[in-house]
């Protein structure tokens, strides 16, 4: 299988359809590996795919080329999901040249990869028949050895990881896909987000490349450029909204009480609100909580108390809090049975995402009552207003 993009330039990838969690994120609708043939006499191959889709990838490329005549093997990314294959296609093609920056061939060195290396650096060209492509380096974006390809003339951004979303759609085409920008934002918050500073040095970069159109690692081709570059803008530079995430683990119903008062209080104020239980460590909304995170200007932390401490599974879930941080409102709930103190912990925690609590943590013993759930109201009718500016 193969798509033709445009004259010379072609995705040869795989649709991983089965695939339904990526680096942690959820992927409702599969996922791909994207590589891009840029063909005009002689050929070459703009990142490779995941390993197990070898056989798949080479019958792809067949489609267009002989694989063991391609002259060049353009890495802009040295993570497994791009390079795996490399090995079996130099074994394949051991004429290949591998084009990638110092620091790349490192990676991909202790990776176990040997081959013919070409090292680029910024600004560096190379031709393919009468095609000429550009490099242009991007460190953390997403690895520290990132580079982008640039097909001038035509104007093709290759920026790997960057602009990507993990979902399958067959003509690879991003404007026909509905819900786009939910799997764009997924991909972001949990990948990028935490990357933030690179990622707008990234998109100053892309503006003064002023691309016609970006072919990313993952998910299908933007058309509409404008389109994405301003999504990331947004989400990298104000992604917060008159929104409260509530987060919260519960076994047996009664933290589970407390949220549910807490988001009536909320509502009560006409903020948004969004309540999130993180249940085990197989949950699959990792991602959407970080998206949740960074378009919340408070965040609420309930617990049960599980030996005298926090309960493990939302531990996990502020470490991940912990690479968005940004300066937030906090409030802290919890229950225990027989030893207090789960509020406090959950405070400090709070405190190093930086979402600073703004009162007392509120615990209840076992049940909570009547009165209990009341102030739970009172305390997320006062986050409701806080986030909305009106206290
Ligand atoms: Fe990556
Ligand atoms: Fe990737």
């Amino acid at each position: 299988m193969s798509i033709k993009l445009s004259e010379g330039v072609y995705w040869v990838g795989i649709f991983d359809w089965k695939l339904r969690i990526f680096h942690g994120i959820a992927t409702p609708k599969g996922g791909t590996y994207n590589s891009y043939l840029i063909k005009d006499g002689e050929a070459a191959i703009i990142d490779a795919v995941y390993e197990p889709f070898f056989d798949e990838y080479i019958g792809n490329l067949s489609t267009l080329v002989d694989p063991t005549k391609v002259r060049y093997l353009i890495v802009n990314h040295a993570e497994p999901d791009h390079s795996s294959s490399i090995k079996s296609l130099v074994s394949l093609n051991n004429e290949i040249n591998i084009v990638c920056t110092a620091r790349c061939k490192e990676f991909l060195e202790k990776m176990g990869v040997q081959g013919k290396f070409i090292v680029v650096k910024e600004g560096d060209t190379l031709k393919v028949g009468s095609k000429t492509l550009r490099f242009i380096e991007a460190p953390m974006l997403h690895w520290p050895e990132v580079m982008w390809t640039f097909l001038e003339g035509e104007r093709i951004l290759f920026p790997c990881d960057v602009f990507g979303a993990q979902v399958v759609e067959s003509t690879m085409r991003a404007e026909v896909v509905g819900d786009i920008e939910a799997h764009a934002k997924r991909y972001y918050a949990f990948i990028f987000r935490p990357l933030v500073a690179a990622v707008l040095k990234g998109l100053d970069k892309v503006e003064g490349l002023a691309p016609a159109m970006i072919c990313p690692s993952h998910g299908p081709v933007w058309r509409d450029v404008a389109r994405i570059q301003r999504l990331w803008r947004e989400w990298s530079t104000k992604p917060e909204g008159d929104k409260v995430l509530i987060i919260y683990s519960s076994i047996w119903g009664d933290v589970d009480k407390m949220a549910r008062a807490i988001a009536d209080g909320v509502q009560s104020t006409g903020a948004q609100v969004v309540i999130r239980e993180v249940g085990d460590l197989s949950w699959s909304g990792w991602a959407d909580l970080l998206a949740d995170a960074m378009e919340s200007k408070a965040i609420a932390l309930g617990s049960l108390t599980v030996l005298g401490g926090i309960f493990p599974q939302l531990l996990y879930a502020t470490m991940l809090l912990r690479l968005v941080k940004a300066k937030k409102i906090g409030l802290s709930f919890g229950a225990y049975g027989w030893g207090p103190g789960v509020t406090k912990k959950l405070d400090e925690e709070l405190k190093a995402i930086e979402a600073m609590p703004y009162r007392e943590g509120i615990e209840v013993r076992f049940t909570p009552t009547e009165r209990d759930l009341q102030l739970c109201r009172e305390a997320g009718r006062e986050l409701g207003e806080r986030v909305k500016g009106v206290s």
